[in-house]
């Protein structure tokens, strides 16, 4: 739950927002984001990593407000499409703390980063670093480049192995020379500027041995091309990932402990290298999103449904589901819920919070044990869906995004609305033209 999340007589509460009362001006379902929480949890990660530049992942949920704030708190904003890039454009975000990434940037999007001038391009493939070494010529402007390696570290939610990295589309391998290479061509080309090595590992990440297996691969690499090329990059990104708490089972690291065990990790192995350590940069998307937002829900039907062994679960159906939240289906990832619109003191039964959508995986929340009386009308708030949930809903079944409502101090303002049908039909044509060949 984010920080300002309240439950008064069962009535649940964001950011001094009675959710029934957002549910009856808004509608449901509806993404609610605790506006302070995400400011905290931004300032928690520049505070405590003072001596790092932050970069907030807009992968894990982007709009216009939140690249504000994001700017505000004094953060730099790693983007990763044409379109994430035009909403830090129209957000007015400082386009020299922008970072871009991705495996397979068009030439276009390539074109409009440089020409707006980003901070940094990060480059994840030979092909790319010809690209923007001719759009850096064409244009007469030097581009700051990151190369994005591989470390040979593969993070899952729990666990990672060292194993299995070169068989995935991101980066330069380190193992195979690869990564020396584009390090070399980089430095090589005459306009860009070669920033240093970015290695993401992975995402919902709990062990800090993951990052601390690639911090030492990605700081041997850095200290070779020092030694073979004589070329010193002045900084390092390490990438996002951080987990967070999605059921009471999670237990995440704060920022300030994920910080200490970071520079220690690196101050020991640059000591080892006999290196000067470069200036160093994260990504976290999720651990500043994900808490921040809980989606509210109505509850539509209820359906106790008798399983082998004569348990019953209750099948709660609500009027969202997979479009709105893909995790579970995707990932079969954990969520929660509970009553967000009333107390109730009947006794708990087991639940299974499903959507509304045409397919037996349309999963919210797998297990959960809810008030035997819920019922039809009942409003249900999930929490921990600002990360990867708005940012990956579809339109699935012709269903209208929900809005994502900024709570904050008692106000409640609309940051993203509600699609319309007007928006599905706009992008469907009635009445297709004959092109003539
Ligand atoms: N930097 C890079 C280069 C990344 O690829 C990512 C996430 C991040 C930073 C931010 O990672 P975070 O701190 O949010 O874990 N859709 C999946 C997660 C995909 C993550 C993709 N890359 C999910 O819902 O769990």
């Amino acid at each position: 739950w984010s920080r300002t999340a309240r439950k008064d007589d069962g009535v649940l509460s964001v950011g001094g927002v009675r959710l029934p009362d957002l549910v009856a001006e808004h509608g449901s379902p509806a993404y609610v984001l605790d506006e302070a929480d995400f400011r905290a949890r931004a300032g928690a990660f520049r505070d405590a990593f003072a001596a790092y530049d932050v970069y907030y992942a807009g992968k894990a949920f982007l709009c216009t407000a939140v690249a504000r704030w994001v700017a505000d708190e004094g953060l730099c904003l790693d983007v990763c499409t044409g379109g994430e890039l035009a909403v830090a454009e129209r957000a007015g975000f400082p386009m020299e703390r922008v970072g871009f990434h991705g495996n397979n940037k068009s030439p276009a999007e390539i074109e409009r980063a440089v020409r707006l001038g980003v901070g940094r391009v990060i480059a994840d493939s030979f092909a790319e670093v010809e690209r923007l070494a001719e759009i850096s010529a064409r244009l007469g402007v030097t581009v700051r480049v990151m190369v994005r390696v591989t470390a040979g570290v593969e993070a899952h939610t729990h666990e990672y192995i060292a194993t299995a990295h070169e068989d995935q589309k991101f980066g330069f391998s380190i193992t195979s020379g690869d990564a020396f290479e584009a390090v070399r061509r980089v430095h090589d080309a005459p306009g860009l500027d070669l920033l240093g090595l970015h290695s993401h590992i992975g995402s919902q990440i709990f062990d800090s041995s993951g990052f601390e297996v690639a911090a030492r691969r990605v700081l041997a690499l850095h200290a070779r091309v020092a030694a073979d090329l004589d070329v010193r990059m002045p900084e390092m990104d390490l990438g996002g990932g951080f987990g967070i708490a999605y059921t009471t089972q999670d237990d995440p690291a704060e920022p300030s402990r994920l910080a200490a065990e970071m520079t220690a990790i690196v101050e020991h192995e640059c000591r080892a290298l006999g290196i000067e350590a470069p200036a160093l940069s994260i990504e976290p998307g999720r651990a500043i999103a994900g808490p921040s937002v809980c989606t509210v829900y109505e509850v539509g039907t209820v359906k106790p449904v008798q399983l082998d062994g004569g348990a019953v679960r209750t099948y709660v159906s609500v009027d969202g589901g997979m479009s709105d939240n893909i995790r579970t289906a995707l990932y079969d990832a954990d969520y929660s819920c509970t009553l967000a619109g009333r107390a109730s003191d009947a006794a708990p039964v087991l639940a299974r919070v499903v959507g509304k959508h045409c397919e037996a995986g349309d999963v919210v929340v797998k297990d959960e044990f809810l008030p035997a009386d819920v019922a039809p009308g009942d409003l249900l708030a999930v929490p921990g869906t600002g990360a990867y949930c708005r940012s990956m809903a579809s339109n699935y079944n012709h269903t209208l995004r929900p809005p994502v409502i900024a709570v904050r101090d008692g106000v409640a303002r609309v940051v993203v609305r509600r699609e319309t049908e007007q928006d599905l039909l706009a992008t469907d044509v009635d009445d297709p033209e004959v092109i003539e060949s």
